[in-house]
């Protein structure tokens, strides 16, 4: 069978932290052998041209080092603060600066040329996000001729939105020299078919005079999840059960509100607290009876937008505080920290509320994480941001806009007034959407459309797929 190469920025870290992806793609790599290949996390003056094997929790990984000047253009520029505020339609927040595009181009080349002497031609590659979208170009160039393919983890940006990224034409070309092209959401596939209709009308129509040809490329959604039995297991953990002691004994009866989420402006955090703050201005009855925690491990803070966004935060969080704290009672406490699973399963489960409100979102695994460690005999409510892909799965959330936030206001209301029956109905129903889109499926079926069996090992990109955009 032939190996699987996953490819991406950030390969996974050593410790028992590791995420859902790493730990599905372990199963997948441990089964199809390969290895993962990416970004060391380290800055180095003159980076070896060759990759480095290491292993990490029972994962083969290869990584390159980044000269800083590489890590500024290409990590902090070109992918974080142009793609990643564009992809997230906050056009506000881009800062442009074309030049970045030539680390961006770079890192992508390094990558391209650290990775080819360790190909064999019936490998197949699995490249993940926004920073290595011509990485497949840049492996063709080389020479090889494996199946590639890609896989976006955030939202595909409207027409208007790319067309403000500079060279946004030769990206998508680099996305069409992969064989599949998998998203979130169907949201997420509409919006790229409507940017392949519009930007070239020709392709269609069967004109040759065509500027990005995907004729040979399959788009479609794959909507990634977690793996909620595993959640279940770990909410009932001795660390889980730790911090759920440590958390009742301070709660003092005081229903959960929680948030755990990176700190980052798409996750829509100031308009999260300012929810709370309506919603203990317009029902006094909660005060003293509800408490709101929000997690939220810093994140690129060497990017300006970010500082902002943590100030804006600590701001709304000192107005509520000052609003409605007593000598006796806190309404909220904010954590800047990361936590591992186990810990965070203990919150989940204890959470009456998971409050899951990104203004965009590629899909929000905290939701899957929150239903998947929920007590079936006495379960939490959801409320997530119709702008999630996740909304596309989870129907029974309570589904809000987050830039609405007497909504949301409204929302936290119901949810905690939400009788034992009616969250029991809800959350078995988004169990089950949770269990149907585990990680395992997704990794699975991505890859079968990638390589099916059949053609798995040709090593040719002969086949020719149908472009779901025809
Ligand atoms: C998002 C992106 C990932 C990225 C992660 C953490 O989930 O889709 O590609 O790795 O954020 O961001 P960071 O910049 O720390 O890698």
């Amino acid at each position: 069978m032939s190996r699987i190469i996953i490819v991406s920025n950030r390969t996974p870290g050593k410790g028992p932290a590791a995420g859902g992806l790493a730990v599905a793609l372990r199963d997948t790599l441990a089964a199809r052998e390969g290895f993962w290949f990416g970004w060391s996390g380290k800055l180095v003056d003159e980076p070896s041209p060759k990759a480095k094997f290491d292993s990490i929790d029972g994962l083969s990984v290869a990584q390159v080092d980044l000269t800083r000047e590489d890590y500024q253009a290409y990590y902090a520029g070109f992918s974080n603060s142009i793609l990643w505020p564009s992809f997230h339609l906050r056009l506000d927040l881009a800062t442009i600066e074309a030049h970045w595009y030539e680390g961006y181009r770079r890192v992508n080349t390094q990558f391209a040329r650290a990775l080819l002497p360790l190909l064999k031609p019936d490998d197949i590659i699995w490249v993940h996000d926004y920073h290595l979208i011509p990485l497949a170009s840049e492996l063709r160039q080389l020479g090889a001729r494996n199946r590639i393919g890609f896989y976006l983890h955030i939202p595909f940006p409207t027409s208007d939105a790319l067309y403000a990224i500079p060279h946004h034409q030769e990206l998508m070309r680099d996305l069409s020299r992969y064989d599949l092209v998998g998203m979130q959401a169907n949201r997420d596939v509409t919006a790229f078919t409507e940017f392949a209709e519009h930007q070239a009308p020709s392709t269609l129509a069967g004109s040759p005079l065509k500027s990005v040809d995907f004729g040979r490329t399959e788009v479609a959604a794959f909507p990634i999840g977690s793996d909620p039995d595993a959640f279940a297991r770990l909410a009932a953990s001795p660390a889980a059960i730790k911090m759920i002691k440590r958390m009742e004994r301070s709660l003092n009866g005081q229903q959960l509100i929680l948030g755990v989420d990176r700190l980052d402006y798409s996750k829509g955090l100031p308009q999260r607290v300012e929810a709370y703050e309506k919603l203990l201005a317009n029902n006094t009855r909660f005060r003293r009876e509800v408490h709101m925690l929000q997690v939220a491990p810093p994140s690129r803070d060497s990017i300006k937008e970010y500082k902002q966004t943590s100030d804006e935060l600590d701001a709304i969080c000192g107005r509520v505080m000052g609003r409605f704290a007593e000598p006796d009672w806190q309404p909220l406490t904010y954590v800047k920290r990361a936590y591992g699973q186990p810990s965070l399963a203990g919150l989940y489960r204890l959470a009456r509320v998971g409050l899951v409100t990104p203004l965009r979102d590629g899909m929000n695994l905290v939701a899957h994480e929150y239903i998947g460690a929920q007590d079936p005999a006495d379960p939490g409510v959801l409320i997530l941001s119709r702008f999630a892909g996740a909304a596309e799965i989870f129907e029974d959330a309570i589904l809000v806009n987050p830039f609405d936030t007497d909504e949301t206001a409204e929302a936290l209301r119901m949810a905690l007034d939400m009788d034992l029956p009616e969250r029991q109905r809800r959350w078995q129903r988004l169990m089950k959407a949770a269990k149907k889109h585990n990680v395992e499926d997704w990794s699975k079926a991505f890859l079968d459309r990638l390589a099916p069996a059949s053609t798995a090992g040709t090593g040719t990109r002969d086949i020719l797929y149908l472009a779901s955009v025809a």
